[in-house]
């Protein structure tokens, strides 16, 4: 319950900006709808959360994202890959488990099959049923690619003979769990959240996700969170804590069920930055007509193209042309975002794996290019594009279109980002040179990136 609701509450963070996605979106193509709850809790994979939900993508993208439709093949729509809720389960004889699937880029349901159904069954729903003692694997394959399946070792335990008390107890666990036609364990073995240290401002908030051992939906478990200097952080009863004075202190968070099932966060307060202020700073910083816009370099809040600039969606609407003549579907998954976007994506992220893992792939707001309305995120962005053909076709030929791959691999403390294979920037007839001369638009100009707050 307490998980469900975790990532209720995380998914409502960044729903706005999700529902508005989808709606501006014709295909599943662009996954937006399945990408939050696809990616694992991890700051690695979150680029598939930031990249994704463009909210402000003027009508240019939209037409983009039309014409786009029309040139997606049936054979486009495949399944790419499919992540399983558990990879490894134990349960005793008589007892179901809830599996899910997810299939990306479309949220197909999966075709669930056991290897041994004397062992455990399966149902279309992912509900597993240990038979007898043993051990067999369940699988998820997707519909649409029979190539793409994900396998699940299923170890079936002998029913533990139990002492009168333990049968009552387990009778009338039986019968809640007939009534919701799902079993749950009685005791949570162990909690782990999604990180271990987190910095925060005074004022700023931040929920971790908790997650349960073994893994299915326990509804009855409660965490009971405190925290070791309530004048440093407080922390309510759902997780949620609260930067109060600068220092560290330890968050506790432990099962209700299970004294000994506990997890902690470091959490450091730090006071707010605020952005050095300079009035005689250039509201947008060019160079040699190029905007440039990083760390170091931002806009102001009311900076707003609209969209992608019309140079810029044109460019781009060459682009898909060129890479369809090569058999190559690129689409836009997000274009234009506006500082408000950014800010709430930004402070998202923060919420969940802090500022300094937030500041390797996501902007802080008037910091992205994609306020520029000359950056576009290509098709899928998260770690699992890199090195699909998509990726590496961008990569040869994108220069030739007058775009550049803006933060490639290897020069994060150049660039100040992970590598994002699918983020493009338009640059116009400089982006030959500087793609010929392998350098970042950093190295290229000899400027910096980084924040001075
Ligand atoms: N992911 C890039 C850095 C952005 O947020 O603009
Ligand atoms: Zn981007």
């Amino acid at each position: 319950m307490y998980k469900k609701l975790t990532a209720l509450l995380l998914s409502l963070i960044l729903l706005g900006l999700t529902v508005t996605a989808c709606t501006k979106e014709d295909t599943p193509k662009t996954g937006s709808s399945s990408q939050l709850s696809d990616t694992p809790m991890t700051p690695e994979s979150t680029a598939t959360f930031d990249e994704t939900m463009n909210t402000d993508t003027a009508e240019k993208d939209g037409d983009i994202k039309a014409k786009n439709n029309d040139d997606i093949s049936s054979d486009a729509l495949k399944a790419e890959k499919i992540t399983v809720s558990s990879k490894d389960i134990t349960i005793n004889e008589g007892e179901t488990f809830l599996l899910t699937a997810e299939v990306i880029p479309m949220n197909e349901k999966a075709v669930w099959s056991s290897s041994d159904k004397t062992i455990a069954d399966v149902t279309d729903e992912g509900i597993v049923t240990a038979v007898k003692e043993g051990k067999c694997v369940i699988t998820a394959a997707a519909q649409t690619n029979s190539d793409i399946y994900e396998s699940i070792k299923v170890t079936v335990r002998k029913k533990q003979s139990l002492s009168s008390s333990q049968s009552e107890q387990q009778t009338a666990t039986s019968e809640r769990n007939n009534d919701n036609e799902d079993q749950k364990p009685q005791q949570v073995e162990a909690i782990s959240l999604n990180y271990k240290a987190i910095t925060i401002d005074i004022g700023e908030k931040a929920t971790p996700v908790v997650t349960f051992t073994p893994s299915n939906d326990i509804d009855n478990d409660k965490i009971n969170w405190s925290s070791s200097n309530e004048f440093i952080a407080t922390v309510d009863s759902s997780g949620c804590i609260t930067g109060c004075e600068e220092g560290s202190c330890i968050i506790t968070a432990v099962s209700e069920s299970n004294k000994d099932a506990a997890a902690q966060i470091d959490v450091t307060v730090a006071k707010p930055r605020e952005p050095a202020i300079d009035d005689n700073a250039p509201q947008e910083y060019y160079i040699d007509g190029i905007l440039i816009v990083n760390k170091t370099y931002s806009l102001p809040r009311d900076y707003n193209p609209g969209g992608l600039t019309s140079e810029c969606a044109a460019a781009f609407e060459e682009l898909r042309h060129g890479a369809a003549e090569d058999g190559i579907n690129i689409y836009v998954s997000s274009g234009f975002r506006s500082y408000s976007t950014q800010e709430q994506l930004y402070n998202g992220y923060v919420s969940m794996y802090g500022r300094e893992a937030a500041d390797r792939f996501s902007a802080r707001p008037g910091h992205s290019e994609h306020q520029t309305g000359l950056a576009v995120d290509c098709n899928y962005a998260g770690d699992y594009f890199a090195g699909t053909p998509e990726a590496i076709w961008l990569e040869e030929h994108c220069y030739e279109y007058g775009f550049i791959i803006r933060y490639p691999q290897g020069k994060e403390s150049i660039t100040g980002y992970k590598y994002e294979p699918w983020h493009i920037r338009y640059i116009g007839d400089m982006a030959q040179t500087i793609y010929e001369s392998g350098l970042t638009l950093e190295e290229y100009f000899g400027i910096s990136s980084e924040y001075n707050y």
